[in-house]
Formats: structure tokens, sequence, C-alpha cells
């Protein structure tokens, strides 16, 4: 990995084909996340991004939103300087942290996001960080989430991790190399199923679970936190 504080234009433009080659739709799943959020975030509202290294999604929502404060949680420092690089003259409107949710102060923020990060977390380590950002969100405040979200283990999930590989390999690359991304998923990562997702949703204590986004086997929800958890 590169020096965290020396990332090139070319290595930010890269990361940035690389998850659009990988998230079907993905400009449009950030346009229709800062849409959600301004459902319910006022004016100079303050929104927190978690998982927010690379910084795409807070580059979309502040150009959405010019009135809005963000604060950028990640614990990768080689990631979160990918944010800054993608993000360019508008990093001065958002605060990073190196951090885990539960390291963050308990500050109230307007709204959250956490975008293609959540199928990282095992279930437990996923309802904790949940908890955690309804902690730090006022009554009523909306979230996003978009993670992996299908039955991984049994023939379903095999299709799906086939038609994974299809779509990242759609545009040129070796089969070989969207195979090996496809082995890694299949052995790391913790997905869990649309029901499964959703149930944790409400167990962290979201309420008005609604699905806006489906992308192969990625989902993505809107909910509200409820006044009380
Ligand atoms: C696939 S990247 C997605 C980044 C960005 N949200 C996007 O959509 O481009 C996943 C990010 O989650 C971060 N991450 C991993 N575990 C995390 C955790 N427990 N809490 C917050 N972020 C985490 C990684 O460092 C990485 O930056």
């Amino acid at each position: 990995m590169p020096r965290s504080d020396a990332i090139t234009t070319t290595q930010s433009e890269g990361y940035e084909a690389r998850v659009a080659r990988q998230v079907p739709g993905l400009r449009d799943l950030h346009r229709m996340a800062g849409i959600l959020l301004a459902e319910r975030v006022p004016p100079s509202g303050r929104v927190l991004v978690l998982g927010a290294g690379g910084g795409l999604e807070l580059r979309a929502f502040a150009q959405m939103r010019p009135d809005w404060r963000f604060d950028g949680v990640d614990p990768s420092a080689d990631m979160l300087a990918l944010a800054r690089a993608n993000l360019g003259d508008l990093q001065g409107r958002v605060a990073f942290h190196q951090a885990y949710i539960e390291e963050m102060p308990r500050i109230l923020f307007d709204g959250a996001t956490c975008l293609l990060t959540l199928h990282f977390l095992p279930r437990k380590a996923r309802l904790d960080t949940l908890r955690e950002l309804h902690r730090r969100l006022t009554a009523g405040a909306p979230l996003v989430v978009a993670p992996h979200s299908f039955s991984i283990h049994d023939r379903s999930g095999e299709r799906w991790l086939a038609r994974n590989a299809a779509f990242h390999g759609a545009e040129g690359r070796a089969p070989g190399e969207a195979m090996a991304q496809i082995d890694a998923m299949r052995k790391n990562l913790p997905a869990l199923t649309p029901r499964e997702d959703e149930e944790l949703l409400a167990e962290a204590g979201f309420s008005d679970i609604e699905l806006f986004y489906a992308g192969f086997s990625f989902r993505g929800w809107a909910c509200h936190a409820s006044r009380s958890a």
C-alpha cells in the first residue's frame, strides 16, 4: 500500500473505476442515498459517513448539498488518505476520524450512511456497529446502508457469486482475476440474507426500514433511528 500521505491522482482514479466496476449503478446509489438523507437532514445538518474510506459517497453528498458538514469515519489510514485525494477541494467540509464507530464521541448527528461496508462485519460486530450508530443519531434521523446481502452459502449464493464475477469481468477484465475475487468473497464475506439484515437494523433500534436499491447481491435500505432503542 502507498504511504497514507502520498495518494496520487492515478491511484484515486483507479479506486473509483474499480468500485464502479464492482457495484452496479454506483453513482446512482450515491445520489439515491443523498436524496434519502435529504428527506430528514436539515440545512446545515451534520452527517456521519461510516466506512468513509475512498471518499466517493462523501464527494457525492458534498456536491449535492453544499450546506451540510460531514464526519468521515474509517479505521484505515490508507483509505482515509484516498478519501482526501478523491475529495480534493471538498475535503475542508469533512472532519476525518481514523476510528471505529465505538471510538467516536457521542455527538448527535442528523443522518448517517454506511455504504459497501457492513458485509465485512460478522453478525455480532455488525449489530454492535449499528447500535453504536444509533446512539449517535438524533431521534428520527435517517440511516442509509448498502451491503452485499444474499444467502452466500447455498446454491443461490453460488449463482450470485457467478453473476458478480460476470459483472466484474464484463469490461474485459481477465476472468481469472474476477474468479479469484469471487473465491475470496465465498471464503471471507460474512454476508447475511436480506431478511437477517433487516432484522438486525430493527434489533439495533431502526424503524421504517425500506428497501430502495438492489444491484445483483447488493441491497440498500433506508431507515430511521427510533426515538428509543
Ligand atoms: C469497500 S470500502 C467502501 C468505502 C466507501 N464506503 C465506498 O463506498 O467506496 C469498505 C471500507 O470499510 C472500512 N471498514 C472496515 N471495517 C470497518 C468497520 N468496522 N467500521 C467502519 N469502517 C470499516 C474499510 O477500511 C474500507 O474503507
